[in-house]
Formats: C-alpha cells, structure tokens, sequence
C-alpha cells in the first residue's frame, strides 16, 4: 500500500508522544510526520531526553538517522547536529547515550521502529558495506543538483547517501531567498523532505514553515512554488529523481504517470518496447 500522501504538515502540530516499543529504552517521545498502516515504515522526529541511554543492538529495519540538535555518544564517540547515519537493517549500533538531551529526525523504511539487543550484526547477510556516517555540517560540500531537467537556479544539495542500484538518495537542500519555479514538477520516484529550517510556499499546498513536513507519492503535481527567505530541509527519494515539468495544474496522478509514459515513447520507442515486451517476446 505505501505511505498516503501528507503535505503540508508542521511538526508543533503533532502531539508529541512516549516512545514504548519493544527494545527501546524509556526517555524518548516521537512525533510521527508520516507513517505505513500496513507495515509500520514511518519518519518521526524525535527527543531524547537528558541522561537517556539505549543498550547497542540492532533494528530489523533499515533506517536513518540526522541529528538536529543537542549531542549524541555510541559507544562514547561524540555526534552532533548535522549528524546522519544510514544504517542497514541488522546492523548493530553501540551503546547510545544522550547525556544532555538530543534532536533527530530518523526513518526506518521497512517496518516499524523496533531494537533487538545484541553484542554483534545480525547475521552474515547484513550489507555491512551500505553503512553510512557523514558530519553534513563539516564534511559535505554544496553542490548544483544535476537533475534534469533542472529546477530555477537557487537550490544547492549536499548529498548524504545514494543508492547506487535504484537511484535512492537522502540529502539536504539549500533554497535561496528569492527562489521562484513557476511551473507543476512530478516524479516517477516519492519525496519527502523535513524543514530544518526556513519556509516554502507552493500553490497546491500552501506556506510550510520551520518544521514543515511532507511525504508526496510518485506523480502528484507540485508548483509553482516559491521560498520568500530561504529553507533548509533533508530531503530523501525512493529511486532516481526525474523532473517532469508541465505547465497543467489541473492534471491528475493517472494523467501525469501516462503523460510520462508518452513522452518516453515517443523519445525511446525501442526502450519502451522493450520494457513492456516479455523476455520470451524480447528480440536484439
Ligand atoms: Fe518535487
């Protein structure tokens, strides 16, 4: 089923609530920005209170991790705002410790937010090698995004982590004051993005301040949209991100996902074949 669709939503809007699942220690309160009914996935920004400490273990989910204020220890190494992890699911963390209280915004992408105890990964087959620890504040450079076609000139993205099968990315972006895209945007993939700071304002959703939050399935139309003074969000995708630009605003899901499917008929009639063809059917 997949997430529904949540935008515009403010964090402060959200009651804040005690953390009690299974493996977690007390100390934690969460506000859910968006969530599967079925299986649990969910994006939450949470708070740990002063003195909370998690024995290390591991979550049978994937999930990520970007710190927005205060200070956490694993395992007695010190990380700070701007923080991010990509953990694979099964892949055990130390002992975690927020000695004064610490701010995050984490996902997990499988299932719901669960902790199993434990001295060591999980087993062999967790993908170790996916593992991702990035100070974004001190370590990450701004660069121009390279999707095309591209937005207006004004954003600037520092990219945390991408996956190099599906195109799947989580990172920041940098809009600037001033920033104006007068055209709908849709995508074949999902995105979702959390205002550290700052605000935006789009024309089928409305002002999103500090705080704001959305999760947008694939191909719902967005835009014009534009930001008065500058916004500061991490940001994630699900696979690669194509913008699919029209000036329609009228248009639906089922509409803009066959307008896509057009145009790549008409540009890559061979692809297109191709994709749809079985592999009995499929001729080079
Ligand atoms: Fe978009």
């Amino acid at each position: 089923m997949g997430r529904p669709h949540m935008e515009p939503l403010v964090d402060r809007d959200v009651t804040p609530r005690a953390l009690r699942l299974p493996g977690w220690a007390s100390g934690i309160t969460y506000r859910t920005l968006s969530i599967d009914p079925v299986n649990g996935s969910c994006t939450q920004v949470v708070e740990m209170v002063g003195g909370f400490r998690q024995e290390a273990g591991f979550s049978r989910s994937e999930w990520e991790l970007f710190i927005l204020d205060g200070r956490l220890t694993i395992d007695g190494t010190a990380y700070t705002k701007g923080q991010y992890f990509f953990i694979p699911a099964g892949y055990r963390i130390g002992n975690i410790e927020a000695p004064l209280g610490c701010r995050a915004i984490w996902f997990f992408n499988d299932h719901y937010p669960d902790w199993v105890t434990a001295t060591d990964h999980r087993d062999d087959d967790v993908a170790t090698d996916q593992f991702v620890s990035v100070q974004a504040e001190d370590n990450v450079r701004w660069q121009v995004p390279t999707f095309f076609p591209q937005t207006e000139p004004g954003v600037f993205i520092k990219m945390l982590r991408l996956d190099e099968e599906t195109g799947a990315f989580t990172g920041l972006y940098n809009m600037c004051a001033g920033f104006w895209q007068d055209n709908v945007s849709y995508h074949d993939c999902m995105e979702e993005s959390y205002h550290i700071w700052g605000e935006s304002w789009m024309m089928q959703f409305g002002y999103l301040p500090t705080g704001g939050y959305f999760y947008r399935p694939p191909y719902i139309g967005h835009g014009p949209f534009q930001c008065e003074y500058g916004t500061y969000a991490i940001f994630r995708t699900d696979s690669w991100l194509v913008n699919h630009f029209n000036w329609n605003p009228y248009m639906n899901v089922d509409e803009n996902r066959q307008r896509v499917v057009d145009i790549v008929q008409k540009r890559q009639p061979l692809l297109t074949d191709w994709t749809f063809l079985t592999k009995d059917e499929f001729v080079p």
